[in-house]
C-alpha cells in the first residue's frame, strides 16, 4: 500500500513532543512491513533543513482569502529516515524555528494543509491512504471531499489519529474565505459548537478515526474538552491503536545521547554511570533514590502539582530522596520550580527548556519516572523509562493506564494512583522509597522493565489492516 502521512511534527526534523516521535516511527515500520509510506510536513528553519540535501518534486501556488502564496515541496534525497520525507515550504509563513506558538499558527496550518492537498491532487497516481494527525492536519479530509477543485481526491480512503484533542485549532467562522471555494451546504462538516474546529471536522470527515490508546477513547466519550457528544456519535469508526516506541532510537545499549551504554547485563553498572553524570550536574547524592519529571509543564501533565509534591516528600521523607525535573511550559510553573532549587539544593534540581540529550541521560540515570497527567493519551516517556530500566510511577488513566502495571498486580512493574492530587503522588513516592529498599526486588523489576516490547511493530500492522479494511 502506499501511505500518506500528514503531520506537523516529525523525530528528527522538528519535535516538540510525543507527535514527533510516532511520525518519525510509524512510517519507518510501515515501510518495514513492506508498504510506502510518504510523511509530508512544513519545512521549519530547524537544523534537520540545513544538514540535508533536498531536491525540488513541486511548485505550485494557491490563494488563502486575500492572501497569496507559493509553495514548494522539497523530498529529502537519501529517505534517510527510513521513510520519504517532503517538507512544505511557504516563505514567511512555514520557514521558522519553532513548530508552534506564533499568533498566525491557524493561518500557518491551514496555508500547510491547503499546499498538502493541492499538490497531492497534481499527483499522477493517488495513495492509497491519506493518513492525517491531529489538528493541524484536521481540514484535509474535508478539503479532501468538499473543496471543487479537489474533488477527485474524494474516493481516496482517509485516516485521523488523535495524539492529543485538548488542541482542536479553533477559528472564527470569519476565517471561512481561507478554504479554496467549497460546496457550502457541507459547512455543518466543519463547525463545532459556532465555530471552525479543525480536529472534530476530521472526526467527522475521515473514514476512520483512531486514538494512541484505548482507554484515552473511553474516557473522550466522558470528557474531550468539548467534543465529549461527537466521539460518542461516532464511536462506530472510532478505534484505539497503542503507540509504540521506536527501539532503535530508544536503546540504553546503543543509544550515542548517554556516556555509558548497557544491557540488561550489565544494567546496574549502566545506570549507576548514568546516574552519576545526573548526580555530579545537578548537585544530588548517588546514594539515594533518583525520581525524574520529563516534559511539558502543562495542566495536563499535572505539573503544577509537582511543586508541592516534591516539597513534601522531600520534608516528610526527610530528604531520602532526590528529584530532577526537565521541562518548559507554563511561565508560573517553571517559576515554582526553579524557585525549589536554592531551599531544596543536594535534593532537588530542575533544567527549564527542551533538551534532547538530557531526556535520554535522566531516562537512563532515573530509579523512578513521574507521570502524574490530568490526561495522557498515550504517553511515551513511561515507555521509554521502561526500556531504559527505570520504574514509572503513573496516574492511571488514558495510555498509562494500558501500557503500566502496578506492583500490586500479579507481575507489575509500576506504581499507579488514581487522582491528580498532591497526595496521591506523595503517597506513591512513599510506595517507590518502600520498594527500593527491596534490593533483589527492584533489581528484578529493574530487569524485567527492559525486556517489555514496547515497539512498534504490531501496532504498525493494526494500522496496516485499518488501511487495507478501507479499500
Ligand atoms: P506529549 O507528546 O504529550 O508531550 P509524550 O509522552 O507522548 O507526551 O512525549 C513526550 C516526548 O517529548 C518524549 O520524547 C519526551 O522525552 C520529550 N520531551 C518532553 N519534554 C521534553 C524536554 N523538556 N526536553 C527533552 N525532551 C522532552
Ligand atoms: C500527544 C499526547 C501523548 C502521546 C503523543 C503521541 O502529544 O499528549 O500522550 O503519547 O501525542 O501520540
Amino acid at each position: 500500500m502506499e501511505i500518506l502521512h500528514v503531520t506537523a511534527e516529525c523525530y528528527p526534523v522538528a519535535k516538540a513532543g510525543g507527535l514527533g516521535d510516532v511520525a518519525g516511527a510509524l512510517p519507518k515500520y510501515q515501510v518495514q512491513l513492506g508498504h510506502i509510506a510518504k510523511l509530508v510536513m512544513p519545512m521549519y528553519r530547524t537544523k534537520f533543513l540545513f544538514q540535508n540535501e533536498f531536491d525540488v518534486v513541486h511548485k505550485g501556488a494557491f490563494n488563502m482569502g486575500p492572501m497569496w502564496f507559493n509553495y514548494t515541496i522539497i523530498k529529502e534525497q537519501t529517505s534517510k529516515l527510513g521513510f520519504d520525507l517532503y517538507l512544505v515550504d511557504i516563505n514567511g509563513l512555514l520557514d521558522r524555528e519553532q513548530v508552534y506558538g506564533y499568533n498566525d499558527d491557524a493561518e500557518r496550518f491551514t496555508a500547510f494543509q491547503i499546499a498538502v492537498v493541492d499538490w497531492v491532487a497534481k499527483w499522477e497516481h493517488k495513495p492509497d491512504v491519506v493518513h492525517v494527525h491531529d489538528y493541524h492536519a484536521g481540514l484535509v479530509p474535508f478539503m479532501m471531499q468538499n473543496c471543487y477543485a479537489y474533488r477527485h481526491l474524494a474516493a481516496i480512503p482517509t485516516v485521523l489519529t488523535i495524539h492529543n484533542a485538548q488542541y482542536q485549532g479553533w477559528m472564527g467562522w470569519d476565517k471561512s474565505s481561507y478554504l479554496p471555494a467549497y460546496d457550502s451546504w457541507q459547512w455543518g462538516k466543519l463547525d463545532w459548537k459556532d465555530s471552525i474546529n479543525p480536529l472534530a471536522s476530521a472526526v467527522k470527515c475521515a473514514h476512520r478515526v483512531t486514538t494512541v490508546s484505548y482507554s484515552y477513547l473511553e474516557e473522550m466519550r466522558q470528557e474531550a474538552n468539548g467534543l465529549e457528544k461527537l466521539f460518542q456519535y461516532e464511536q462506530g469508526k472510532c478505534t484505539g491503536i497503542l503507540n509504540g516506541i521506536d527501539d532503535k532510537v530508544w536503546d540504553p545499549a546503543v543509544d550515542t545521547y548517554i556516556d555509558t551504554n548497557y544491557s540488561l547485563k550489565d544494567i546496574d553498572k549502566g545506570k549507576l554511570a548514568s546516574k552519576k553524570v545526573l548526580c555530579d550536574e545537578f548537585n544530588l547524592d548517588i546514594e539515594k533514590p533518583l525520581f525524574v519529571f520529563i516534559g511539558r509543564l502543562v495542566g495536563e501533565k499535572a505539573a503544577d502539582l509537582l511543586p508541592r509534591a516534591i516539597y513534601d516528600s522531600v520534608y516528610h521523607l526527610e530528604g531520602k530522596m532526590c528529584f530532577l525535573v526537565l521541562g518548559s511550559g507554563d511561565p508560573q510553573v517553571e517559576w515554582e520550580l526553579s524557585n525549589l532549587n536554592m531551599p531544596l539544593a543536594g535534593y532537588y534540581n530542575s533544567k527549564i527548556g527542551y533538551n534532547e540529550k538530557l531526556s535520554h541521560q535522566m531516562y537512563a540515570g532515573a530509579d523512578f519516572l513521574l507521570m502524574p497527567s490530568r490526561v495522557e493519551p498515550c504517553g511515551l516517556n513511561q515507555m521509554y523509562a521502561m526500556r531504559y530500566g527505570t520504574i514509572p510511577i503513573v496516574r492511571n488513566t488514558g495510555g498509562l493506564k494500558d501500557t503500566v502495571v502496578d506492583i500490586g498486580e500479579t507481575g507489575g512493574y509500576g506504581i499507579k494512583f488514581n487522582d491528580a492530587k498532591v497526595w496521591d503522588i506523595t503517597y506513591s513516592i512513599h510506595r517507590a522509597m518502600e520498594l527500593y529498599a527491596d534490593k533483589p526486588k527492584i533489581k528484578g523489576i529493574k530487569k524485567k522493565l527492559m525486556q517489555i516490547d514496547n515497539s512498534w511493530e504490531t501496532s504498525a500492522q493494526h494500522y496496516i489492516d485499518l488501511y487495507q479494511s478501507l479499500q
